[in-house]
């Protein structure tokens, strides 16, 4: 069997300044994609740059959104609708990001969010992860039940069109990543939550890590039984983005 290929996600977040250099962060990583046969890469930047880059989409590069709203048009003043975004290419959607759930989004929206991202036929990649680490384990509950709130309803038939990215949130905008092995530990404990809502397919579910990703640290954080990274700031700057593809690439 043909073995699954690694994910990279690049969250932009509110970056960068103008259009110009989204343009050439995106050919960056375009050219630097040459090589690369077994990682897929999907590119975040806010909305207004998507038309522009969205010409970057192929095989293996994505166009995906950082956040969008679940109901499909209307009134609602500022939102964006999932249902808008294919028509530019969009085919991944970040949802439930710390930095959006900190801003008071609940797990009974993000649990909209997805449902609305897979009915669209795009893949959502789910962010989910603790905000501090307690020596009790309390993180890994707090953790499966934003999966478990989350993921509500969402059917096994959605499985092809969901990636899980563990995002522990202070290691986010950090300046280390968290440490291999507990990524490994917590790699190992979303799988079995996975397994436990819908058994044996969910073991094809994708599981990233995020948080202070960057190109020194690649290697090691590939070797804890993640299948790709969601990186943030180290996305901005495609020629050590594109290290970081090629990091994954090399991973067993
Ligand atoms: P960082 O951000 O790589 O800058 O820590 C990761 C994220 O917020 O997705």
């Amino acid at each position: 069997m043909k073995k699954p290929k690694k994910l990279v996600v690049g969250n932009w977040k509110m970056n960068p300044k103008c259009l110009e250099e989204a343009k050439k962060i995106a050919s960056d990583v375009k050219r630097g994609m040459k090589n690369i046969k077994k990682t897929q890469v999907v590119l975040c930047p806010p909305f207004i740059y998507i038309p522009a880059i969205s010409n970057t989409a192929s095989t293996s590069i994505f166009v995906g959104a950082q956040d969008a709203f679940y109901e499909p048009l209307g009134a609602h003043t500022g939102e964006v609708s999932f249902s808008q975004l294919p028509q530019f290419k969009v085919s991944h959607c970040l949802v439930g990001h710390s930095e959006r759930r900190a801003r008071g989004e609940s797990d009974e929206i993000i649990n909209k969010k997805v449902t609305a991202v897979v009915s669209d036929g795009m893949t959502v990649v789910l962010c989910v992860g603790e905000k501090t680490r307690d020596a009790h384990g309390d993180y890994l509950s707090f953790v499966r039940g934003q999966i478990m709130a989350d993921l509500r309803d969402v059917s096994k038939k959605s499985l092809d069109h969901l990636v899980i990215a563990y995002e522990p949130v202070w290691a986010i905008g950090a300046s280390e990543s968290m440490a291999g092995r507990d990524i490994h530990e917590m790699a190992i404990y979303i799988k079995k939550v996975l397994r436990e809502i819908y058994g044996l397919p969910a073991d094809g579910v994708k599981i990233l890590y995020g948080g202070s990703v960057n190109v020194e640290n690649i290697s090691d954080i590939m070797k804890n039984g993640v299948d790709g990274v969601l990186v943030g700031r180290d996305s901005l700057d495609g020629k050590r983005f594109g290290e970081i593809i090629k990091a994954v690439e090399e991973s067993k």
